[in-house]
């Protein structure tokens, strides 16, 4: 809906609510007292729809805000006695619901910003109804495994974020026998750390095994963060020049079967057992990220769970939408690791997130240089591995769940209410008194097309995987710490977004 179509709305609205709305479009509105952080030019208002997602149910009423945060809701029945000269911003049938925390970022800042960067990848996670994200220590330069190398990314971050964003630490060989490292690291605010349990594709960030992971758990356990881990373990595997063609997805699959996951799921649970309760390293959680097997290493997870380890798993949205069958040869837009599998390996996927077996899903946003993806070759095997997907997750998640019978309150949990507590933010994740005012806004019903006409804020269109796609659920408003930052296409001018630091 537009916004002066949302606007001519409100005059349907109880008199109390109009007066309100003639003083917030009024042309004597004050100046914004945020400097440019936010599109409005209050800190003290309502924000009116008729779906509000709460954790227990659906509301239609509004919440009101002040100060960066969530200070009263009441339902429609209730409004007369409540909302009193306070400016209500009215989104009609608009679902209004927790921003989402993507846990898995990758925003390549600093040291890498011709890939990405913090302006331009908080800006489309704005514009896609993100309002924290948590940054991967790789692919940036330096990697993230040190207080000094942490502090780089925090200074990058200021003043240049839209969103906030906090960050995860690397667990490395380098640091993993040497606890002060790893405490100074976690003190100086990591929310967690990260490793791979294969090579990462980036030189300063080796693989570590379940020798290093064990020592990390011991001490995340002192500081009860979370271990996420990259759970694919490499295999010897044979090509034949003469058949297996690097334009080919099928190739590239080859390479990187589920067997990969399932051995290093079965080598990590070996050291996650010691999470539970009574365990050497009770306190400390392993997150496995981006799970894409979902036969045998999904089986594994649920007997591990089941077990007693403190143990959660994303799954993404590409592994959500795309199946193997049906990637063209030479788009190597579609590489990434551990590779999208097969169509029947996407049913069960889906199947185990809505059964909640699937804890959460996060982007792994990972964009490259345009170059590095080799679209003239379109060699698989040779092309940076990494879907660029930010902007559009919440309507990728939205449109392909629905023949699953994904709901809203689905999409809360797994994209906000989960992923907030995996990253420990209390404050975060959930429309409710006290809370965070981080507040996604977006019409589920409303079709477009990814085509040129279509505002993309990301750094490089051409490499997401997404482009050229017919999606249903828009994005129209985005505030974070109640900040509107982003609204019909329009950012805010200042880039007020938090680092949040443990
Ligand atoms: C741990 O790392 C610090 C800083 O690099 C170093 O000074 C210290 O000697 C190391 N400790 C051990 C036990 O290797
Ligand atoms: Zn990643």
């Amino acid at each position: 809906m537009e916004a002066g179509l949302r606007r001519f709305l409100v005059s349907f609205m109880p008199l109390a609510l109009y007066l309100c709305y003639i003083v917030y479009t009024g042309k004597n509105v004050p100046k914004p007292r945020t400097s440019g952080c936010s599109l409005l030019p209050h800190s003290h208002y309502w924000i009116a729809s008729k779906r509000i997602v709460t954790p227990h149910e659906i509301i239609s009423g509004a919440v009101e805000i002040n100060g960066g945060r969530i200070i009263s809701l009441v339902k429609e029945k209730d409004w007369h006695e409540t909302v009193k000269n306070k400016p209500v911003i009215d989104y009609g049938n608009a679902v209004v619901m927790p921003g989402l925390i993507d846990v898995h970022a990758h925003l390549d800042d600093p040291g890498r910003t011709e890939w990405e960067g913090f302006p331009s990848g908080t800006k489309a996670a704005a514009a896609g109804g993100i309002t924290t994200l948590i940054d991967m220590p790789l692919n940036s330069h330096p990697s993230t495994v040190s207080k000094e190398t942490l502090q780089l990314k925090i200074n990058a971050a200021k003043g240049r974020i839209f969103v906030n964003v906090g960050f995860w630490g690397g667990l490395v060989p380098e640091n993993a026998f040497n606890a002060s490292i790893l405490e100074n690291l976690l003190d100086a605010g990591a929310l967690g750390l990260k490793s791979f349990m294969c090579p990462s594709g980036i030189n300063d960030f080796p693989m570590t095994d379940s020798s290093h992971i064990k020592e990390g758990l011991s001490v995340l356990a002192k500081y009860k963060r979370p271990l996420l881990v990259h759970a694919e373990k490499q295999q010897e595997i044979e090509l034949d020049d003469g058949v297996d063609d690097p334009r080919s997805y099928s190739t590239y699959l080859k390479t990187r079967p589920a067997s990969m996951e399932e051995t290093a799921i079965r080598e990590l649970l070996t050291v996650a057992k010691d999470t539970r309760i009574g365990g050497p390293a009770e306190g400390a959680h392993v997150h496995i990220v981006h799970l894409a097997d979902s036969r045998s290493s999904l089986e594994l997870i649920k007997e591990a769970k089941i077990n007693g380890d403190s143990l959660t798993v994303e799954t993404c949205p590409h592994y959500l939408a795309f199946s193997s069958e049906d990637i063209q040869d030479g788009d190597t837009r579609f590489k990434c690791a551990p590779p999208i599998r097969d169509a029947p390996n996407k049913e069960k996927l889906w199947e185990a997130l809505m059964d909640g077996d699937i804890d959460m899903v996060s982007s792994d946003h990972s964009p490259s240089a345009p170059e590095l993806k080799l679209f003239a070759e379109g060699d698989f095997l040779r092309a940076w591995g990494g879907i660029s997907s930010l902007q559009f997750v919440l309507p990728v998640t939205w449109s392909y769940g629905l023949k699953y019978g994904i709901t809203l309150e689905k999409l809360v949990s797994c994209w906000s209410e989960k992923p907030a507590k995996l990253a420990s933010q209390d404050l975060k994740g959930a429309i409710a008194i006290g809370k965070h005012a981080d507040i996604a806004v977006w019409e589920p019903e409303e079709e477009f097309d990814l085509d040129g006409n279509h505002p993309v804020h990301l750094k490089h269109p051409g490499i997401s995987a997404y482009m050229g796609s017919r999606l249903t659920g828009k994005v129209l408003a985005t505030f974070v710490n109640g900040n509107l930052v982003f609204e019909d296409g329009k950012h805010a001018p200042a880039a007020c977004g938090t680092t949040i630091l443990a």
